[in-house]
């Protein structure tokens, strides 16, 4: 049985990498800062992982197959804290490393995840890149939720279309990849379809019985919203970037891949909705 190490196991994606890899047989090692979030599953074993401590990397590689590597959130140092993690699973044995990137990055070389992208082409493992365009999950556990249960959502979206993904759809992706023994070594993810704020606004209200609006802000009001939740300047900066992107029209665009690589297709916003309603009860 393969063991696969997943970072970020307590955010969005990681937990859903994690309970997908422990249902399709694979022994789970959950890397986090903090263990005790994690609780206990079967084929799952939680282990302390933090990027800025170096001695916390070699006892969570030991012995490990396979690593699915996620990034902390919007971090201009991306690259400083994933690629001496992808140089010691090279030294330490790992077979595998998937590393969960964004959708579009490999058109801004300057990127943080690109240069971790570059890093990870260049050092000799074998790799499978994941793209994934916004998830859906941003709304129902991520940071948009406290928004829509609120009854807004507020962003600098313009009229951009996104065709956001499910973290379970990059989950069932993320086990294909690791079951192949010739797996892609690019993958750019996407739901089946693109929406814009105002459309996705719409689906939510109809699901929840509630008023959901979208309010289009311009791009300073979005980065003052963002600076007095907390966020620091350079995540400030980085979402600026990604939503500079939706108002341009790239994240538009919608790929074959999860059917392709998973043989599932990918769900659309309003299963999604469907699906998590509780969320914004
Ligand atoms: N959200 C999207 O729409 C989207 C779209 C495309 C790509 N992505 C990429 O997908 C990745 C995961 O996104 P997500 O929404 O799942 O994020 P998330 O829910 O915020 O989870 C982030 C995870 O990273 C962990 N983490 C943060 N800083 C860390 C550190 N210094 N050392 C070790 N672990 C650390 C967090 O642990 P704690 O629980 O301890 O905080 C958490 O488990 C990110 O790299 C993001 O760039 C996201």
């Amino acid at each position: 049985m393969q063991t696969i190490l997943v970072t970020g196991s307590t955010g969005n994606l990681g937990r859903a990498v994690v309970a997908a890899l422990a249902t399709g047989g694979f022994q789970v090692r959950a890397a986090a800062r903090d263990p005790g979030k994690l609780g206990s599953h079967p084929g799952v074993e939680p282990v302390r992982f933090v990027y800025e401590q170096p001695d916390t990397h070699a006892p969570a590689l030991s012995g490990v197959d396979g690593l699915f590597l996620i990034a902390p959130p919007l971090d201009p140092e991306a690259a400083a804290k994933l690629n001496p993690v992808i140089d010691l699973a090279r030294r330490s044995g790992v077979r595998r490393v998937v590393l969960t990137s964004a959708l579009g990055v490999d058109a801004v070389e300057e990127a943080p995840l690109r240069r971790v992208e570059r890093h990870l082409m260049a050092s000799g493992l074998p790799f499978t890149i994941l793209r994934p365009n916004f998830f859906m999950e941003n709304f129902s556990t991520g940071f948009l939720a406290p928004m829509v249960r609120q009854g807004g959502i507020w962003l600098a979206a313009g009229d951009g279309k996104t065709s956001f993904i499910s973290v379970e759809d990059i989950a069932a992706v993320a086990v294909a990849v690791f079951r192949k023994d010739s797996p892609p070594r690019e993958c750019n993810l996407t739901g089946p379809e693109a929406l814009d704020h105002a459309e996705v606004a719409a689906i939510l209200s109809r699901v929840t019985g509630r008023s959901i609006t979208y309010h289009a802000l311009t791009e300073e009001q979005m980065l003052e919203n963002f600076r007095r939740a907390g966020l620091p300047e350079g995540a400030v900066q980085y979402a600026a970037n990604l939503y500079r992107a939706v108002r341009a029209g790239h994240a538009a665009r919608i790929t074959p891949d999860v059917e392709q690589v998973s043989g599932r297709k990918p769900m659309t916003f309003r299963e999604f909705a469907q699906r998590k309603a509780a969320a914004w009860r």
